[in-house]
């Protein structure tokens, strides 16, 4: 796992947008896994910034969400399809049909999961899979508890993340109860994994997650696992490490690497 610090939460957008520009330059055809929520925009945001300026091509990325909530209708602007289709579709010049989101309006939700998961195994698996990670440690909507080998399903949302999330419904009430999420076993089988974490509240999930033990209790921490994770935190998020688990990388780590690459740790 390479752990990066960076100062601010602005610069985590930065910093993790030249992690995802570098695999895009590599392969413009890359199929990225893309979480929802505030801690990815500005990531979104820096990468459309480049497509703008006509440094980066995103035309040919095919995207997948992670999660979406069951019970809103289609196009419900609280939805992740509407999230993906405003930072994602219109904003990177990518067609709907380029950026997936698990079905999770439809009646046979173990049909759509089903379907889902054939759709990321027919576009070639998931190259690069950007993640949030909830305050109680829960990556896509793989809550405490969940099976570290779980495939894309049915699952409910945790009263903690219910209430975390209330910030973007009217109401807290109108928070689903429920969602299709990406399992971690889906998760686990991304080539390569890039978590992004802002603000003192991800502290003790991100320690939780990088320090482990690996545990259902913290669904993150099964990313130790992976052999390509990398996090990328701002100082607030990254609180709670133990000192010297980490290194700092912006604006010089000090040995003349550039961000993203692997530390001696990994
Ligand atoms: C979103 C997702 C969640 C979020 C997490 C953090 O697609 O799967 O795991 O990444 O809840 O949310 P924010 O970024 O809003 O703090």
């Amino acid at each position: 796992m390479d752990v990066l610090v960076v100062p601010t939460a602005a610069d985590v957008g930065t910093c993790a947008a030249d992690l995802v520009a570098a695999r895009i330059a590599e392969e413009p055809r890359t199929v990225l896994g893309v979480a929802t929520g505030s801690s990815p925009v500005g990531i979104y945001r820096e990468l459309a910034r480049r497509r703008a300026g006509g440094s980066l091509e995103l035309g040919h990325l095919t995207c997948f969400a992670l999660d979406e909530y069951v019970g809103l209708a289609p196009g419900h602007p609280r939805s992740y399809a509407a999230y993906l289709e405003r930072e994602i579709a219109r904003s990177w010049g990518l067609p709907s049909s380029q950026v997936r989101v698990p079905e999770a309006f439809r009646p046979d939700l173990d049909a759509a999961a089903e379907e889902y998961e054939q759709a990321i195994a027919a576009a070639g698996g998931i190259d690069l899979q950007i993640l949030g990670i909830g305050t109680n440690g829960h990556i896509g909507f793989n809550e405490p508890i969940s099976s570290l080998s779980s495939r894309t399903r049915v699952a409910a949302l945790s009263a903690q993340t219910r209430a975390d999330n209330a910030r973007f419904f009217d109401r807290p009430d109108a928070v689903p109860t429920h969602c299709l999420t990406q399992g971690l076993g889906t998760i686990l089988e991304a080539r390569q994994v890039l978590l992004v974490a802002q603000g003192r509240r991800k502290a003790a999930a991100v320690a939780a997650a990088v320090e482990g033990p690996v545990a259902a209790r913290c669904p993150a921490s099964v990313l130790q696992f992976h052999p390509r994770a990398t996090f990328v935190l701002d100082e607030a998020a990254a609180g709670e490490l133990t000192p010297g688990t980490c290194r700092r990388t912006v604006p010089d780590r000090g040995d003349g690497l550039p961000p993203g690459s692997p530390s001696p740790a990994s």
